[in-house]
């Protein structure tokens, strides 16, 4: 029961400030003590919530129609390594976000070190509102934490080691093993992604027509058992009932216990390597904060195995 925790206070993914003080926000709620104590990990954590600013450049104007390309290319290079290394350890990740631009070092850190460690191509859950698929083409906001599947799956490459080139087929994943669950905003462009590339997704509209059990047993199934799994949970993928403090709320979305449910069917399948969470922004909505805060936790600790009896 080793598990890696990363604390990521980065929110250049995205224009609003306060993303970066989500993982303190977290921790004070408690949740590294309760992985401790009440489901018995044994972590490796460094006590520190991870800014990078040695690594994030002065100089960084737009390119490609993205918004701080080096600061984001920089902090998820130095995340890639970290999580790499908790993984080739065989620690489970926790990622404690920070906007979901990171999740561009999370899963190439797992990725990479997974293929290097057991020889397997990892699987991604993505539990989101958003596609976050968008290519620097595509974006209409420029924000990069709209496009971190697009460069994790090579549908957005570029070649300026500096923005994101460092990037290498060991980090990337197939669009084939990716799955989407909760979606109800996504973008016209992102559609034509989706449709062109045969990406396997569960909008709202499916979780409302066919049940959330049954959902999750096609989004598993679509994964085939055995198959190593990074989590990557958005809060905004909960309904702003539930999480109102995060950055791009969208009405219509998962109940509090959806959430948790997808997380304890993904950890009952023994497969879950790496967790990230994301997106929670306890300086907006702020009567709603400690309440997004503890869905927050309580989506880590159904991930990470805490059961209802
Ligand atoms: N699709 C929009 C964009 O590309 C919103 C993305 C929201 N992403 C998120 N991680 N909350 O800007
Ligand atoms: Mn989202
Ligand atoms: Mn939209
Ligand atoms: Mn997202």
């Amino acid at each position: 029961n080793q598990l890696g925790v990363v604390a990521v206070g980065f929110s250049g993914g995205q224009c609003k400030p306060g993303v970066d003080a989500a993982p303190m926000a977290l921790i004070e709620a408690g949740l590294i003590d309760q992985l401790k104590e009440e489901l018995e990990f044994n972590v490796t954590y460094d006590g520190q919530v991870h800014a990078y600013t040695e690594a994030i450049p002065t100089e960084d104007p737009d390119y490609r129609n993205m918004k701080k390309p080096r600061a984001v290319s920089a902090v998820t290079n130095a995340l890639s390594q970290q999580v790499y290394e908790h993984s080739m350890a065989g620690r489970f990740v926790l990622t404690l976000g920070g906007d979901h631009s990171i999740a561009i070092g999370t899963i190439s850190g797992t990725a990479k070190a997974t293929r290097e460690r057991l020889g397997r191509d990892i699987a991604v859950i993505w539990v989101d509102a958003h596609a976050d698929i968008n290519t620097p083409e595509s974006s209409g906001s420029g924000n990069i934490h709209g496009m971190p599947v697009a460069f994790l799956t090579g549908l957005a490459k570029e070649d300026k080691e500096d923005t994101f080139g460092w990037l290498r087929d060991e980090h990337r994943i197939s669009v084939k093993k990716l799955v989407y669950i909760g979606l109800r905003d996504v973008d016209r462009g992102e559609k034509k992604i989706l449709r062109d590339n045969g990406i396997k997704a569960f909008s709202m509209h499916d979780i409302d027509r066919y049940g959330i059990g049954k959902v999750m047993d096609q989004a598993l199934g679509w994964i085939g058992s055995d198959t190593p799994i990074h989590l990557s949970f958005d809060i905004d993928a909960l309904d702003p009932q539930w999480a109102p403090s995060t950055g791009t709320a969208v009405r219509g979305g998962l109940t509090l216990r959806e959430g948790d449910f997808i997380a304890e069917c993904v950890a009952e399948t023994g497969s879950l390597i790496a967790l990230d969470l994301v997106e929670v922004n306890p300086s907006l909505e702020t009567e709603g904060a400690s309440e997004t805060v503890r869905a927050g936790c309580s989506i880590v600790r159904c991930a990470l195995g805490d059961t209802l009896l």
